[in-house]
């Protein structure tokens, strides 16, 4: 099977289509044939190696010491292709959304992951390329939600409010009954009204903190907030939520949390299939949608990673391998 390869740690070229042999399913395992998966900020810090410091050694001894000893990438959909002995939830042909998490492998042709994974039918009504984005954006902005706390009628402030977290944190925050405000640029502006934002402030030409308004808890989905700026309008008993924290705050948070009056949350809730069925249910009841900025042919990876990188990207963006598929290469 045609996979992407990545020789070291480094930029985006260090990705290589190549031939890899196709992974075999044990016990208790499925294999899927994948026609879509995703690049992520958080893809392009792992090819990078850009890892929390604390982190840096444990991680590059699980990932590989000179290079990534798995193929990269962690969100696919796509068919079930054949099922393990002792499956029973999916049947060869159904059509799939899986998230690979620290296991990885999504950037291939075909994937097995075990059958009690991450892993549900895909959303009725969905592209393969919209259904592969639900898993990091959906599950890290529904976790952290969660463990915030957010209620009818709290006010709550989504930072990166047009990233993969951020879109979905805004849609969530809206079904969970709060009040949203949603930091982006101007360019981000429609979509993000379109989902749900009450209020939209562009970051280049305002400060949101600069405002007389409090809210209940504050979320930074993209890491580009500071930790002091936020809490000052966080009001008392609320929360800043923080998902690409700096080293200083991961010191800080517990202390803040400890002896201050506004909780600092770090992590999401831990990921859990249920989520992931929350999810799909909200998806079909047209309630929660992947706000979709590129799809990428699976030979153009670099180009992906490339893209991502920037930091400016809408929403989502996906590979379509089923490209090569349809070449009859599979
Ligand atoms: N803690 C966890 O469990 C966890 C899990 C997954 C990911 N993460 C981390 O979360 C981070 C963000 O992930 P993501 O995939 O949601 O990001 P993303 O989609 O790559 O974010 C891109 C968006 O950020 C916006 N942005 C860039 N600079 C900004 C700024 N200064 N202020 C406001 N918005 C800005 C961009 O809008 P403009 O075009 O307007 O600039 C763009 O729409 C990554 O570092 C990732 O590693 C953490």
């Amino acid at each position: 099977m045609k996979a992407i390869i990545a020789s070291k740690y480094g930029p985006p070229e260090v990705l290589k289509l190549q031939e890899v042999e196709k992974p075999a399913i044990k016990k208790g395992e499925l294999l899927i044939r994948v026609h879509a998966t995703t690049v992520t900020a958080g893809d392009c810090e792992i090819r990078r190696f850009e890892m929390p410091i604390l982190l840096w050694l444990p991680l590059r001894i699980y990932m590989g010491v000179l290079k990534p000893k798995w193929i990269l990438g962690t969100e696919v959909a796509g068919v079930i292709e054949a099922v393990g002995e002792g499956c029973s939830r999916f049947q060869v042909g159904d059509p799939v959304t899986a998230f690979m998490g620290f296991h990885f492998g999504a950037y291939a042709e075909f994937v097995s992951l075990p059958e009690k994974g991450m892993i549900v039918k895909k959303p009725d009504g969905m592209s393969f390329e919209e259904a592969a984005v639900i898993h990091i954006g959906g599950l890290n902005a529904l976790g952290f939600l969660r463990k915030a706390g957010i209620k009818k009628g709290d006010r709550v402030l989504i930072y990166g409010a047009s990233g993969s977290i951020g879109t979905f944190a805004v849609q969530l925050a809206k079904i969970l009954g709060a009040e949203v405000t949603a930091v982006c640029s101007e360019k981000h502006r429609s979509v993000i009204q379109s989902i749900g934002a009450d209020f939209v402030i562009d970051y280049t030409k305002e400060d949101y903190a600069a405002q007389d308004k409090r809210y209940d808890c504050i979320f930074d989905t993209v890491g580009k907030d500071g930790l002091f700026h936020g809490l000052r309008v966080v009001r008392q008993g609320g929360v800043y939520a923080q998902a690409s924290p700096k080293f200083l705050h991961t010191i800080l948070a517990p202390w803040i949390s400890l002896f201050g009056k506004k909780k600092v949350l770090l992590t999401p809730t831990e990921e859990k299939i249920s989520d992931l069925e929350e999810l799909k249910r909200l998806i079909e009841a047209g309630k929660l949608r992947s706000v979709m900025d590129r799809v990428y042919p699976f030979e153009q990876m670099a180009e992906a990673h490339r893209y991502v990188e920037e930091g400016h990207k809408r929403g989502n963006v996906a590979v379509a391998v089923q490209s090569i598929e349809t070449k009859g290469k599979a």
